[in-house]
């Protein structure tokens, strides 16, 4: 006999979301077992004889658990399938590993830098969920000049939209042939958060590029490429 376990286990352990994330998916009727629709939590399944399956799909246990960092280009979607049918992130990593790895969080697709990716849900959920405030840095081209007055303001932090962001790290690092480079840390994680606090404060984002999360930095990672995290980089991470 397999080993028994709750049913947003195995689907975590499946890498296709957290734990947490499991449970919304289960109560929105996206999950079968052995054919049959599942709403109730709690449903224990055998590992190695029940079949889970996820929007008609089944879920495999991954024998192992990847985790890479990939240094997404611009014009890639930090999701798995893109309704528009525009490349994707696993697109860049899949040729190479032959197990279903998601992206950790998003990157725009107009940012480019740090992705880590994995098939181990818990690990997403560690990362991505603010209450961990794992810090994520980015550096920011922005077109003229920057205020100092607003370098105080993102710093202590910025009201956008329903929200006011957490103070954050934010330094000038270069000025040059008419843009400004800011360097922001933040460890929330809000959508296009960190444009969104530039463009509030009446500045045009040209480029944005992440170059780290927690202790775990892009390096010289050449775009478009992925590596291993090493495991002190995954013991950073979790911690
Ligand atoms: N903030 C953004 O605006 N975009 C990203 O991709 C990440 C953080």
């Amino acid at each position: 006999m397999g080993e028994i376990v709750r049913l947003q286990k195995y689907i975590a352990m499946s890498g296709a979301d957290s734990r947490r994330a499991a449970e919304k998916l289960i109560e929105e009727g996206r999950v079968n077992v052995n054919g049959k629709l599942i709403q109730e939590q709690g449903i224990k399944v055998e590992i190695g004889k029940d079949k889970v399956s996820l929007d008609g799909e089944e879920l495999h246990l991954a024998k192992k658990n990847y985790y890479i960092m990939l240094n997404k280009p611009v014009g890639y979607v930090s999701t798995v399938n893109d309704q528009f049918d525009r490349p994707t992130v696993v697109d860049l990593v899949k040729k190479d590993i032959n197990t279903r790895i998601f992206p950790v969080g998003r990157l725009d697709y107009d940012t480019e830098g740090l992705l880590l990716m994995t098939n181990d849900g818990d690990f997403t959920y560690k990362i991505t969920h603010p209450k961990y405030h794992v810090e994520k840095t980015y550096i920011a081209e922005i077109k003229g000049g920057v205020a100092i007055a607003d370098m105080y303001k993102l710093r202590n932090g910025i009201k956008i939209e329903d929200y006011t962001t957490s103070p954050a790290k934010a330094e000038i690092i270069d000025a040059i042939d008419g843009h400004t480079y800011i360097q922001i840390t933040i460890h929330e994680g809000k959508n296009r958060q960190v444009r969104k606090m530039f463009e509030t404060l009446g500045y045009t984002v040209t480029a944005l590029k992440r170059i780290s999360i927690g202790e775990v930095k892009l390096g010289n990672l050449p775009l478009g490429r992925w590596r291993h995290l090493t495991s002190h980089e995954i013991n950073c991470l979790l911690g």
